[in-house]
């Protein structure tokens, strides 16, 4: 549908497609994951390229930017919790050095997530999910349904209760991604527009090298696939990875408060209505993010259904929203994986694949910058990761 103009991917054009010298790395993805992996490893002196057909327009511009460890939080997924504890602890001090290397804003907040439920059905849900995080070690405080209001007075009076974590995060996904390829392009990271078609053999090449598939050949020390669900589809792959990756898709709402209203939200707020999660973001410029459907499609397509239902949830649990201006709704395609967990490690000596992130993408991208562009320096990623590397998919 309609864009906000202003504001875009934030992502700046393409730049020297041609000619690309070799690098010590190349890096298939332009996403906030291949992004933050391309500066931490400038920085730490090696030459990166990253190629990428549409320079991360994919999943990343789409994202709500929600750095929710407690809230998104589920049965079965504690690996993965203890990985999005770490990314998260990790978080604020990479934006702030990443805001120091730009001088640009990522709009991180530190409010934390409400969780609210719209009626008692969901309520007992909430419950028993709090039940679980509390066991967990996770701090999830309980509060009636004024108690909720007390904190967030536009919420509607159906509100039944809920539970605010302070442990979650926010940060402006666009703004962040932005600030990403700024701080890599000025560190000397070589964007190149192209679409990483295949993975040369060591038989063919050696060093690492990547086929893209207007048939340049980009030369490389190491190579990162980092390009999210087409990961998988990159020729020159083990059997494992091609099949591990999926796109999921999510559609996505963005208002903006008028000129001179107050913030109808201070916290992010997680809704459970009638048994349906919505999410709103709130973000300090102004605009309000709510999400997100999720569906195994591979198609952009915004549905009439998809805006009503995000609409019509949020709306039962905010009803001021409807004061507000809408902006925009998108459709992107998350980067599933075979277990939905990410997958990031060594396939073998100078290749890396960095993939699979989910719905903690953005959450998880300075763990993961750290975790690769250590591995290309020698040294092992934090034991966190153990249960992610691509040796489990085998
Ligand atoms: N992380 C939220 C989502 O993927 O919708």
């Amino acid at each position: 549908m309609t864009s906000d103009p202003d504001r875009g991917t934030g992502l700046a054009p393409a730049s020297a497609p041609d000619g690309a010298g070799p690098a010590d790395v190349v890096i298939a993805g332009a996403g906030v994951i291949g992004t933050a992996i391309a500066w931490r490893a400038a920085l730490r002196g090696l030459t990166v390229t990253v190629v990428d057909p549409d320079l991360g327009d994919a999943a990343t511009p789409v994202a709500a930017g929600m750095l929710a460890p407690v809230s998104e939080s589920v049965f079965g997924e504690q690996d993965l919790l203890r990985l999005n504890l770490l990314a998260v602890g990790r978080f604020p001090g990479f934006a702030a050095e990443l805001e120091d290397a730009t001088g640009l804003t990522t709009g991180l907040r530190t409010e934390g997530t409400l969780a609210v439920a719209f009626d008692k059905a969901d309520h007992d849900r909430l419950r028993r999910l709090t039940a679980f995080r509390r066991q967990l070690g996770l701090a999830a405080t309980e509060l009636d349904a004024r108690g909720c209001r007390d904190l967030e007075p536009f919420l509607a009076p159906a509100v039944h209760g809920g539970v605010l974590a302070i442990g979650d995060l926010s940060v402006d996904n666009r703004r962040y991604a932005a600030a990403l390829h700024v701080a890599a392009a000025k560190a000397g990271v070589q964007f190149v527009r192209g679409s990483a078609a295949r993975v040369l053999s060591p038989g063919e090449s050696t060093a690492g090298a990547i086929e893209l598939a207007d048939s340049r050949v980009i030369q490389a020390g190491t190579v990162v696939l980092a390009a999210g669900w087409r990961t998988g589809q990159v020729g020159g792959l083990p059997e494992s990875i091609t099949r591990a990756f999926r796109p999921v898709k999510g559609q996505i709402l963005r208002l903006r408060h008028p000129g001179g209203m107050p913030p109808v939200l201070t916290h992010t707020v997680r809704a459970i209505v009638k048994g349906t999660d919505v999410y709103l973001v709130p973000r300090a410029d102004g605009e309000l993010v709510i999400g997100a459907t999720q569906d195994e499609r591979a198609d952009r397509e915004v549905t009439a259904g998809a805006v009503h239902d995000l609409l019509h949830d949020a709306m039962s649990v905010l009803p001021a929203i409807s004061e507000l201006t809408f902006t925009e709704a998108t459709a992107g395609l998350r980067p599933g994986s075979a277990d939905n967990g990410p997958v990031v490690g060594e396939l073998r000596p100078g290749l890396i694949v960095a993939a699979g992130h989910f719905r903690n993408g953005i959450m998880l991208s300075a763990a993961t910058a750290d975790a690769v562009a250590g591995l290309l320096a020698g040294e092992q990623p934090a034991a966190e990761w153990l249960p992610f590397t691509p040796a489990r998919l085998a």
